[in-house]
């Protein structure tokens, strides 16, 4: 047993942000910090470090407790192991009462046994890459002909498994570890006649490691011609390795890519490793699979940012395309590097040297609408038909993303980019959205309805046109403010009491964003303190959900993108003033431009001449009014 004072000594190191940190890209919201919830699928944060408490708290799965409680809750461990783990984090000397007994260590879980094994039989191939002489002649030669340094070899903890049948088993039976174990670990294959060998035999050894580095699974590639031999034999599904929930290189790579705030994804082991061999390491392969669901939810808890290395060949573009829409899908950012026809990042770093392979990826790195339009622009520039079908294609792919505010900054973009109207590339937006909407409810009306509303797609009202689905972008975009800002200063005053007073005589349309402003004016009439964990408290599920999207500043396009895409500004508190009073002007535009739509629709109801001038003249005021705003926006208004 753990002596009690070890534990204390535990909880007394134990710094909560940092605990989760290794575990959880968190962002600092005020004096907390937030994040995706670990524990589900959730497209928007809400999940809570609160650091001044020493606690976590998950709205989404209900969880909740201290750093042990996490590291226990998220790891899968005990409150024993959780304290081991913390303790060796902290570099603090556990003391044991007594050694563990028998009976301990025969019920040790499972997994743990596993764990145990699978890291025996991980030092045991690195030891033979260096120590044997068939592992230094064949594996250690083969790694040094790839360019894999030392330091490489050890921080992937490279290894080799030597050409005998039954190497390991023999090494691990002889240490105490069963076959049993050794089957279920997947290093052990035993046939019905009692035939049994290794798993791995004769190949270098790439081990896959979980997020704490302990090492659940082998690849092994072979290196020798043989015909129906698979390059790659890897470890099957066991209790501790779930293939579709695991990203190759993840392990080394996660500090890297919190640092640059993006996350490349590559195919194959060894583009791995030749990216960090050129001092690229924010990378990950998917590792032969096809890119799952989970392991977009994984790399979301590091970043929101991915960018896909594909090969510049047919199938390699294909891929690419396959790729982004799934990324999108997962609610990610996508950008686009396609290498030359018929390389892959490890022969292009080998062949060019780091610096080269550096440049090419920081020159060639394309936003998803940039590529698209590239690769369509070409037969499209002069057959309007091609064209069209083109402005679909990237309108599709830009359909498929969860957060409608970004939906509307690509919408922007390809505006911009292609030159045609914003309103055209909407309207074709909300024909999609609209289809795909009757087709989820279709599959969904045997289902329990869901409480988490997209408040965009999910309102009663559902927008009908683009003058009903911006207004509740604008509306959305104020509350985004008021949440996020409410404290700024707007000249003399709080920019909450402005915006208060400009919004006097404006009803929100979204029902889901009057609750909100409804609950906002409330607090402040009462001088609470208002902030994100007091719409966590006391709001409907449908605002707390919202209020989590809109407080995260993941609309602010990280700076590593906002320079060359010019897509959004990350220093939006430093004009918070003019952004608020911009966000009010559109507020209001778009409020007028929906009332002389149903102004219209109603004249063209009138039953008699007098009904008809008066709609007449409340349409001639309501331009006037129209025409005044959009000026101040600088906007020019067709008749
Ligand atoms: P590649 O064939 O591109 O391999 O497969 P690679 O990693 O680039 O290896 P080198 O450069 O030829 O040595 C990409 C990935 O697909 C999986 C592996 O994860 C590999 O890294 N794969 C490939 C298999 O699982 N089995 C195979 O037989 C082949
Ligand atoms: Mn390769």
């Amino acid at each position: 047993m753990i002596t009690r004072e070890t534990i204390d000594e535990v909880k007394n190191r134990v710094d909560i942000v940092d605990v989760i940190g290794d575990f959880v890209s968190l962002k600092r919201s005020g004096q907390n910090y937030k994040a995706l919830s670990p524990f589900t699928n959730e497209k928007t944060p809400s999940f809570y470090v609160v650091p001044a408490k020493g606690i976590f708290k998950d709205f989404s799965s209900g969880k909740g407790g201290d750093g042990i409680t996490f590291v226990m809750e998220h790891e899968g461990m005990s409150y024993l192991e959780a304290i081991r783990y913390l303790a060796k984090k902290y570099g603090v000397e556990i003391k044991e009462e007594e050694g563990r007994s028998e009976q301990e260590k025969a019920s040790q879980s499972e997994r743990d046994s596993l764990y145990i094994l699978m890291n025996f039989a991980k030092d045991h191939y690195r030891e033979l890459l260096t120590k044997s002489e068939e592992g230094r002649s064949i594996g250690l030669s083969y790694f040094r002909e790839r360019g894999f340094n030392d330091r490489t070899i050890d921080k992937f903890e490279l290894g080799y498994s030597l050409n005998e049948w039954d190497n390991l088993t023999r090494t691990a039976t002889g240490k105490g570890y069963s076959e049993d174990m050794l089957e279920k670990a997947g290093l052990l294959i035993r046939k019905d006649e009692g035939k049994k060998y290794d798993r791995f035999r004769g190949r270098v050894i790439f081990p896959v490691h979980n997020l704490s580095g302990k090492v659940i699974a082998f690849g092994a590639r072979i290196l020798t011609k043989e015909k129906d031999q698979p390059k790659y034999i890897n470890s099957p599904e066991t209790e501790i390795y779930h293939k579709s929930n695991v990203l190759y290189g993840l392990y080394q790579a996660k500090n890297e890519i919190r640092k640059h705030e993006f996350c490349y994804l590559v195919e194959g082991y060894t583009d791995v490793i030749s990216m960090h061999q050129a001092d690229v390491e924010n990378v990950v392969a998917s590792s032969g699979t096809a890119l799952t669901e989970e392991q977009i939810k994984l790399m979301r808890r590091f970043t929101e940012n991915v960018t896909v290395l594909y090969d510049g060949d047919a199938a390699g573009i294909k891929a690419a395309l396959r790729g982004i829409d799934l990324v999108l899908k997962g609610g990610l950012n996508v950008r686009i590097v396609l290498l030359p026809d018929g390389e892959d990042p490890d022969s292009y770093a080998r062949k060019h040297g780091s610096t080269e392979f550096r440049k090419f990826l920081s020159e060639h790195t394309q936003d998803f609408i940039s590529f698209k339009i590239s690769l369509y622009s070409k037969e499209a520039s002069n057959d309007p038909i091609k064209k069209a079908e083109a402005i679909r294609e990237i309108v599709t792919t830009i359909g498929v993303i969860p957060d409608p505010i970004k939906r509307s900054v690509y919408i922007q973009e390809t505006s911009r980019l292609l030159n045609i109207q914003e309103s055209v590339l909407l309207s074709e937006l909300n024909k999609g959205l609209i289809t795909e909407r009757d087709k989820k409810i279709q599959e969904k009306t045997k289902q329990a309805p869901k409480e988490t509303l997209d408040p965009l797609v999910a309102a009663p009202q559902l927008a009908k046109t683009d003058v009903a689905s911006m207004v509740q972008l604008q509306e959305r975009e104020t509350i985004r403010l008021l949440l996020n800002y409410a404290e700024s200063q707007y000249e003399e005053q709080r920019l909450m009491d402005f915006m208060m007073t400009e919004l006097e005589d404006v009803e929100f349309t979204n029902p889901v964003f009057k609750e909100i402003y409804a609950m906002f004016r409330e607090a402040a009439e009462k001088h609470e303190v208002i902030d994100t964990l007091y719409f966590m408290e006391h709001g409907s599920p449908a605002v707390k959900n919202t209020v989590a999207d809109l407080t995260t500043n993941r609309y602010e396009i990280s700076k590593y993108w906002a320079p060359k895409y010019h897509i959004y500004i990350s220093s939006e508190k430093e004009k918070i003033q003019d952004v608020a009073f911009t966000n009010i002007l559109r507020l209001k535009f778009r409020l007028i431009q929906r009332l002389i739509e149903d102004n219209l629709a109603e004249m063209k109801q009138a039953l008699s001449q007098s009904e008809e001038e008066k709609h007449l003249t409340i349409h001639e005021q309501l331009k006037g009014g129209e025409k005044e705003i959009a000026s101040l926006l600088g906007i020019v208004i067709p008749k």
